[in-house]
């Protein structure tokens, strides 16, 4: 099993500075925003890679600028199915909660390090979609029951497209 390093997501005070920084300034370029559930706080995606949706995000509402609160999670991703599955077994074996939710673009499961950081680990779907997205998923799905339970559920989203086909233009939306 590997983990690799997808992205970072902050809790953010001032959405007009961040943005100036990282997109004006640095260069990231905005992949998506929205509000993270309905009545939600907002999150915006910002990334320099084509190949991955968001390498930074900022979710507004943090309050106070001088305690360490920033984190919202790190990510990391796998590369099957099946080792998603083993992270399954591994916190099982412990009894170490997670949230298994979907974005239509990822399979993730959420959960906290032993100190409480919030961090995630994810399988791509062959599919993007406009995000922000969350669908809890069953976990206990094999593969092939997984990916048909995303195409069905996040069919109908906008943006919702195989990733090969969608030639990359996130970046701009
Ligand atoms: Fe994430």
């Amino acid at each position: 099993m590997k983990l690799g390093w997808s992205h970072t997501v902050l809790n953010i005070k001032d959405k007009e500075k961040i943005l100036d920084f990282y997109v004006d300034t640095l260069g990231f370029k905005i992949s998506d925003s929205g509000p993270v559930f309905e009545n939600g706080p907002e999150i915006i995606f910002i990334s320099y890679d084509p190949n991955e949706h968001h390498q930074l995000a900022f979710v507004l509402g943090r309050e106070d600028l001088n305690s360490s609160t920033a984190l919202n999670h790190i990510s990391f991703r796998v590369e099957s199915y099946a080792e998603l599955k083993q992270i399954k077994d591994k916190f099982d074996a412990i009894d170490h909660e997670y949230m298994p939710l979907c974005h239509g673009n990822a399979l993730s499961f959420y959960f906290n390090d032993p100190e409480n950081n919030g961090m995630e680990i994810f399988f791509d779907t062959p599919w993007d979609v406009e995000q922000p997205q969350g669908e809890p998923w069953d976990p206990e799905l094999d593969e092939k029951e997984a990916l048909d339970w995303v195409e069905k559920t996040f069919k109908n989203k906008p943006g919702f497209i195989l990733r090969d086909e969608s030639t990359k233009e996130f970046v701009n939306r």
